[in-house]
């Protein structure tokens, strides 16, 4: 039986921690581990001690908070973004809209604060119809607006200018020139005003009631 020669010998003072075992010539040092790896270790286990603590018992790091602070922070930047760009409306700027969302939230508006004295159907009670082609002060957006925006204080139509914002304000204008205006509903109030043609000219504009709102 010939002496196997190992390829690399054995260091015995450098490798004292030999093990007693040997398989197919391999054998195996137990060197303790470098320190490096073993703090890093210690870290990790101290980690997640602290890391449990604070999710668990604590409350902290909750998927809920991290995503209510992200919707704070885009709520922040969308009112930077609002106050960096006014959106400028008013009765001479202002344009009919005619998308669902806006008409939705003209309804909404309406159905909260206008039905009382216009009726759900736009029919009119105290506040005249809305449905007939007789229109007090013009059946263009920008009348309507003017009217919403500054009211008829003298005529029981108050300014809904603190209330409404303006995009509330043209959405609730459009929404009644476009789910009312024409409509002639059945039991409406009696015309008031002026006979208005198709496209917002008056017959006979020469109504100035007291309390007009002013113009700008
Ligand atoms: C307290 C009752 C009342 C409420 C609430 C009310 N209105 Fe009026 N509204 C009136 C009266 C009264 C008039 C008629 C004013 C006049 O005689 O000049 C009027 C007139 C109007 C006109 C002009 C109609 C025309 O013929 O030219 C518009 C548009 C209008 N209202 C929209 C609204 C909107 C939009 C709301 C809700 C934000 C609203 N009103 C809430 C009583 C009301």
């Amino acid at each position: 039986m010939t002496e196997h020669k190992p390829e690399f010998e054995i260091n015995e003072k450098l490798d004292a921690n030999l093990m007693d075992h040997e398989y197919d010539g391999i054998r195996e040092l137990d060197n303790s581990l470098p320190p490096w790896w073993l703090y890093l270790f210690y870290g990790t286990i101290l980690f997640a001690l602290v890391y449990v603590v604070l999710f668990f018992f604590m409350g902290k790091f909750s998927q809920e908070d991290e995503l209510q602070a992200q919707i704070t922070r885009a709520e922040q930047e969308l009112a930077e973004y609002r106050a960096a760009n006014p959106i400028s409306i008013d009765e001479n700027s202002v344009t009919l809209v005619s998308d669902a969302t806006s008409l939705a939230d003209g309804k909404a508006t309406y159905d909260k604060l206008c039905f009382p004295c216009h009726l759900a159907n736009g029919g009119g009670s105290v506040g005249p119809n809305f449905t007939d082609d007789y229109w007090l002060h013009g059946n263009t957006i920008n009348d309507l607006y003017r009217i919403i925006r500054y009211g008829v204080p003298a005529k029981g139509m108050i300014s809904w200018e603190s209330q409404l914002s303006p995009e509330q304000m043209r959405n609730v204008a459009s929404f009644i020139l476009t789910e009312f205006k024409g409509k002639n509903v059945a039991g409406g109030k009696a015309p008031q005003g002026d006979l208005y043609a198709e496209g917002g000219m008056a017959a006979a504009d020469t109504t100035a009631p007291e309390g007009e709102v002013p113009q700008q």
